[in-house]
């Protein structure tokens, strides 16, 4: 690991704060983000109407792409007042004519067909096959056969997908289910899953051609409830869902959004998701085609030129690679708002962020904004699916992003956002940030990022009632000694004194960073991320045995419960502590808890004097669909007033000197003092202070130490994992800065004949899925595995490759069961690939052969009951 490390002096800190302080920008002096609609006066060259699915936004990157291929000097895209309605405008250099226009109406598949008929459009865009009838119109009017070649081509593949509210419980429907939910034979949730209330019923209206592959695929001979909301709009559709917790809908795959896409299985098949793997082979129930239609002897002489442009450049017609389609697709995929990506669903992080918009929409009136959330603390799960945007170039417009590591590794390096240094200058906004704060968010002279706030990580909570029943009194600061004795009291009274919810492992890992900071101090903390000290120093020790001995306090619900409800068991006094950060303030905030009355805190035991810092940013997307509206965003988070809404009810201080300190509470009284005074430490759990590929290695090493308790272990996984050092490799790819590697393996001694053959020429991942004794169900961290195989597999290089999962068990209990087990639990991992698109040509199990630790102690057998995945 490259050491870099974040620190700064009282002494800097306080000479900044002293600075003189400049006023924000007055709300509402900057225009509108957004062009505003505009009628074209030019002349229209070529008509696109129809599918909505392809009109909102895919045909339009296609024309601007084809006219400036045609050499264009200018291209622009100009909304009519109608919805759905679109001029590509050019100005070519020698068109003594003037500019022209391409026309583009997305009214509906029905609509392609009509319009061609009748001579209002060139191009017919349908997201389903062509009817006999309306063939026959199009035939009588001149056009020619439909079904032929010259006429219909198909543009690409596509889903559709069936998606709900991302607070739905629901991954899976059957077909007749979805049958049943649309036609309104089912009516409410708790008849097909955990989570009940009425269902919602969201669908395209009766010009839709999606409609109507639904009605198809779907409904048969059903009829879809008139209580369905209907829209021709797919995007306006997926947001509805994405804010109805009780709503279902589907449209094509790009508008999936902000809502929850549904595996969806048929008769006896599994449930899939649609992703472009699963449509690529036909295999997701709902899969269909995208046409072009055209006259068969076009008059117009931009049609043919077009539809060819169309085809070769998504990879369409005879060399169809959905694939190119797809990534394509993404690209364009159809946002008509600025979009804002982060991770904040809890009640208080909803609540603020909430207060930043409503700043924003007040102070640049008539922008939109998708709210694209991924529930999980710390962004646990809303990285992976940010990094996959990122990487197939369907960028959000912003970001939440820690600074440090986070911002410069995993977005500034790789070229995804782009420096706001201007903004910066032209806000006044050096003069009024603290310098440690601005050079956590700075590098080469550029700044890439707007923070919101700043959280304080070591935060002791504690419900004030429940300890003062049992005698416990909480000073202004706490020793380890303090703390345990406390524990031991909750303890005897029958009362789990510290709150965990870590469902999330990052709660527990963001646990034993702050135990680990309360025993190395400041300066211990520097020391280690700059690898002057070990991860194996007598010292770290220290703090991993505090963090097991923390474990017999913990709530025994906690693997069920996310930190918010960890924070939620302490304020219904059935826990007495929680060591979280002050994100936690925010639901107390919500639920009109009472400070010192309700609930009280400290510095989490030890850490008196430092200050972890757990900063929130936001980023300028290269190539943001709306830069404009991103700037626009970036100014409000910037702002005073989005500064003094959005942290008292998050949590956070303020990052600007100049805010009204009235506004805040006394716990923020609080942070704010200590922030002015103590040490302060970047975290690592929270991306700051290294990265991610240490982070994820520190998660895994905490979900292992839970298990065993064994601190060499421990302490050697991270010792490992600074030093970076793998295995030679004959294949690497990054993942999420996580390394899957095809390790060049040896055959063992003693192998059974029939893994040697299969195994020969093959690689080995450097990935295990681990069991509990008897069991073939995976664990929690081998599911996480499971979603980083699965993009490493869908990666070209590996399809063409054999996928060999290979079970195997200890040596306790008889042979032929072992062998089933081993068996079996190569199936259950065969299973997951499956519902993810990916079937595996060898599923087979070797019982207790091969072990690859001893079987003689539990450590060990736990290491041999495995599922290992193999390339050929
Ligand atoms: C942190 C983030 C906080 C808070 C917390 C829990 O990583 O910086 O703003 O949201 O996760 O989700």
């Amino acid at each position: 690991m490259k050491p870099k490390f974040y620190t700064f002096s009282v002494f800097e800190l306080i000479a900044l704060l002293l600075l003189p302080l400049v006023q924000s920008v007055p709300a509402g002096t900057t225009s509108a983000p957004l062009p505003s609609p505009q009628q074209s006066a030019t002349r229209v060259a070529l008509r696109l109407h129809g599918s909505n699915t392809i009109g909102k936004e895919l045909a339009l990157a296609v024309c601007e792409d084809f006219l400036k291929s045609e050499g264009a000097t200018s291209v622009q895209r100009k909304p009519r007042e109608k919805e759905d309605e679109t001029d590509i405008e050019a100005i070519f250099p020698n068109e003594s004519a003037g500019p022209l226009t391409f026309e583009v109406q997305a009214h509906g598949t029905k609509t392609a067909f009509e319009d061609l008929a009748a001579g209002k459009c060139e191009i017919g865009m349908a997201s389903r096959q062509i009817t006999p009838e309306e063939a026959r119109q199009c035939a009588s009017a001149g056009l020619g056969d439909m079904f032929s070649p010259a006429c219909e081509n198909v543009l690409g593949l596509d889903g559709i997908a069936v998606f709900v509210n991302r607070s739905n419980p629901i991954n899976a429907l059957t077909k007749e289910q979805i049958a049943d939910i649309f036609s309104g034979g089912i009516t409410d949730w708790s008849q097909v899953s955990a989570h009940s209330g009425a269902i919602n019923l969201h669908a395209p209206d009766e010009k839709s051609g999606t409609f109507d592959v639904f009605k198809s695929l779907v409904l048969g001979t059903k009829v879809l409830s008139p209580q369905a909301l209907r829209y021709e709009n797919s995007a306006k559709l997926s947001d509805e869902v994405a804010t109805d917790p009780n709503g279902i809908g589907f449209a094509g795959m790009a508008f999936v959004r902000g809502s929850k896409p549904l595996a969806i299985s048929q008769a006896s098949t599994r449930p899939l998701l649609p992703t472009p793997f699963t449509v690529a082979t036909w295999d997701y129930p709902l899969s269909r085609r995208l046409f072009l239609y055209m006259p068969a002897h076009p008059q117009n002489k931009w049609s043919r030129k077009f539809v060819e442009f169309a085809l070769s450049s998504l990879g369409g017609g005879s060399k169809l690679t959905p694939a190119g389609f797809f990534a394509r697709r993404s690209v364009e995929s159809a946002r008509s708002k600025l979009e804002v990506f982060s991770w904040w669903t809890s009640g208080g992080e909803a609540t603020a962020l909430d207060a930043i918009f409503n700043i924003y929409q007040k102070q640049y009136p008539g922008t939109g904004i998708l709210n694209a959330t991924v529930a999980g603390g710390g962004g646990s799960a809303a990285r992976p699916v940010l990094q996959a945007r990122l990487a197939a170039g369907n960028p959000p417009d912003t970001w939440q992003s820690h600074p440090g590591w986070e911002l410069f590794d995993q977005y500034v390096e790789p070229n995804y956002c782009e420096p706001i240094t201007e903004l910066y200058q032209s806000e006044g906004w050096y003069k009024v940030l603290p310098k440690a704060l601005v050079n956590l968010i700075t590098k080469d002279g550029k700044t890439y990022a707007v923070l919101a706030g700043v959280h304080r990580g070591n935060v002791l909570w504690y419900n004030t009632k429940l300890l003062a029943k049992n005698g416990i009194k909480v000073g202004n600061k706490m020793s380890f000694g303090e703390f345990f004795a406390a524990c031991d009291k909750l303890k005897a009274a029958g009362t789990p004194a510290l709150g965990v919810g870590d469902s999330g492992i990052w709660a527990s890992a963001h646990l034993f960073e702050n135990t680990l900071l309360g025993v190395i101090g400041p300066q211990g903390w520097t020391d280690l991320f700059s690898g002057k000290m070990k991860w194996d120093d007598p010292n770290v020790k220290q703090a991993m045995q505090y963090f097991a001995k923390m474990q017999d306090y913990v709530n025994p619900d906690h693997a069920l419960l996310t930190w918010d409800q960890a924070v939620k068991a302490l304020m219904d006094g059935k826990v007495g502590f929680t060591l979280m950060g002050d994100w936690a303030d925010g639901e107390f905030i919500k639920a009109h808890m009472k400070e010192k009355e309700d609930f009280g805190w400290v510095s989490s035991p030890g850490t008196d004097g430092s200050f972890m810092i757990v900063a929130d940013g936001f980023t300028l997307a290269k190539g943001a669909p709306h830069k404009e509206a991103t700037i626009a965003w970036l100014k409000s988070v910037g702002s005073k007033e989005a500064q003094e809404a959005f942290n008292p009810l998050k949590g956070s201080i303020p990052v600007r000197t100049d805010v009204d300190k009235s506004k805040f509470d006394g716990y923020h009284q609080w942070s704010m003092n200590e922030f002015a005074r103590d040490k302060l430490l970047p975290s690592c759990v929270h991306g700051e202070a290294a990265p991610a590929g240490f982070q994820t290695a520190l998660n895994n090493a905490i979900i292992s130490f839970t298990v065993d308790k064994n601190i060499e272990n421990f302490a050697n996984a991270l010792v490992q994992a600074s030093d970076n050092t793998g295995q030679e490799t004959i294949g690497r790819l990054d993942f999420i800065g996580q390394k899957i590697k095809i390790q060049k393996t040896e055959i063992p001694p003693g192998a059974p004949p029939e893994f040697v053959k299969e195994i020969s020429g093959a690689g080995k991942l450097s990935l295990d899925f681990h069991f509990r004794r008897g069991d073939t169900q995976l664990d929690r961290k081998s599911l996480a595995d499971l979603d980083s195989l699965v993009e490493l597999l869908a990666n070209p290089t590996f399809q063409q490759r054999r996928l060999l999962v290979l079970g195997f068990s200890d040596n306790a209990g008889n042979a032929r069961r072992n062998r089933a087990l081993s068996k079996n639990r190569a199936k259950a991992v065969a299973e997951q690939l499956q519902m993810r698109g990916i079937t595996p040509s060898l599923v087979d199990g070797y019982g207790k052969a091969l072990p690859i630790a001893p079987n003689n102690n539990e450590d060990g057998r736990e290491k041999n009951r495995r599922v290992e995945v193999w390339l050929r």
